[in-house]
């Protein structure tokens, strides 16, 4: 169980680009990094687009004022003056600015957490890849729903073959706040996230989906896709060619089948994601709109809930459970454990401890590169006339 002791020598000295006072994500990095404050310190920050409102903005959530920087590139050189300067730096910017804001703090000599989905391209992650690999720096991804405890529990539990061999992958993420234009037309965080120039190939499916994919990496590691169909559609005419709903079929190496539906036009739906893992024995379901329950179904006996935080899980579950049975746990909680994952990597990695960095299960730039990738062939396979791509 955590419980707030550090878990490496000292905090880290960390700053944040963009995630400012209108930013939807921010404050989640700062819920996850700041939760222990033996993992983490803000020290600096170029928080947003408007260097007044991003200034003003920083000194209000506690940041010396000489340290909040009107842009990155400012702060970036005049931190690396500093004896006492940033040492890893988040990127909770829209996707347009990943791939030159990351490439840059690899170079100022930052380890970088960077907001999903990565980058455009693959080609963009394998060389930020080199260059992170060049340097001896880390690259996290947060996907920010990955820490739940259950997470782990399934992860074990598939892997102990405790619902035999896995034949069907069922994964949803879906809402319906954008059923109408009315959000494209007065919010400029769903403005830009319809932009092809600014959010990438895709809408729903690196917005959201690629969340899903990541957790059903996480919890079957073993599972690989062999091919997938993706077929996607606009049903708001001016989001096109970007999808606002989307079906994927995969087939996996195993055999196994899997689909998933991404939808921000699913009418009414307050569910967001929910995952259900068919084996040959038994069957697994988690949704994140009830994290602390786990339904474990086996064929022909009545079926069981697994709760959070309980003496029967797997220990790999309860490492990262903090407040205990009974007490609810929830996204804060999860974005404090994959916070707390990144610098105990970050640790890891300068003290050149690689056992603990081969054992220490987080979403890396592995993580990132293969959301991208599974982007890119939704696209392939969806521009193409929805056809059956082998998955590359
Ligand atoms: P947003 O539009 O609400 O906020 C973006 C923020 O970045 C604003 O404060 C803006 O002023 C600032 N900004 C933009 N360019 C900048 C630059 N060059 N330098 C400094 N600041 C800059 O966007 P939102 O929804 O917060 O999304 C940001 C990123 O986070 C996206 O990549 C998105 O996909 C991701 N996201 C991830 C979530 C998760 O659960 N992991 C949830 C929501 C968003």
């Amino acid at each position: 169980m955590l419980n707030g002791e550090r878990k490496i020598a000292r905090p880290l000295r960390w700053a944040m680009v963009g995630g400012g006072r209108l930013s939807q994500v921010g404050y989640k990095h700062r819920c996850g990094a700041l939760r222990d404050n033996t993992a983490f310190q803000l020290v600096a920050g170029a928080f947003d687009l408007d260097p007044e409102r991003g200034r003003d903005f920083g000194v209000n959530i506690g940041v010396d004022p000489s340290r909040c920087y009107p842009n990155y590139q400012t702060m970036f050189r005049e931190e690396a003056r500093r004896e006492d300067g940033i040492e890893v730096v988040s990127i909770a910017t829209p996707n347009a600015t990943h791939f030159e804001i990351a490439w840059a703090a690899l170079n100022a000599g930052l380890d970088v957490i960077c907001e999903k989905p990565l980058f455009f391209t693959s080609d963009e992650v394998r060389k930020v890849k080199a260059l992170a690999e060049e340097k001896g720096l880390i690259v996290g991804v947060t996907y920010g729903f990955s820490g739940h405890p259950l997470l782990m529990q399934m992860r074990a539990m598939i892997a102990h073959g405790e619902i035999g061999d896995v034949r069907i992958v069922d994964l949803q993420y879906t809402h319906g706040f954008n059923a109408t234009d009315a959000v494209d037309k007065v919010s400029d965080a769903q403005k830009w996230r319809v932009d092809p120039k600014i959010a990438g190939p895709t809408f729903v499916l690196g917005d959201i989906s690629t969340h899903t994919y990541y957790i059903s990496q996480l919890v079957m590691p073993h599972m690989k896709i062999r091919e997938l169909l993706c077929d996607r559609q606009s049903f708001i005419p001016s989001r096109a060619p970007l999808e606002d709903n989307a079906f994927v079929l995969m087939h996996y190496e195993n055999g196994a089948v899997g689909r998933l539906w991404a939808s921000s036009v699913n009418a009414g739906c307050m569910d967001s994601q929910r995952i259900r893992i068919v084996g040959s024995k038994a069957s697994l379901v988690w949704s994140d709109s009830n994290p602390s329950e786990l339904r474990y179904e086996v064929q022909g006996q009545p079926n069981q809930t697994l709760y959070r935080g309980m003496p029967y899980l797997d220990p790999s579950a309860n490492a990262i459970e903090r407040l205990g049975a009974l007490h609810t746990e929830g996204l804060t909680e999860s974005w404090a454990n994959i916070y707390l994952k990144f610098a105990i990597a970050i640790d890891a990695k300068r003290r050149g401890d690689e056992k603990t960095l081969a054992e220490l299960v987080y979403p890396d730039i592995e993580a990132g590169l293969e959301g991208v990738r599974w982007l890119e062939n939704c696209v392939k396979s969806a521009s193409n006339g929805s056809i059956w791509v082998p998955f590359e």
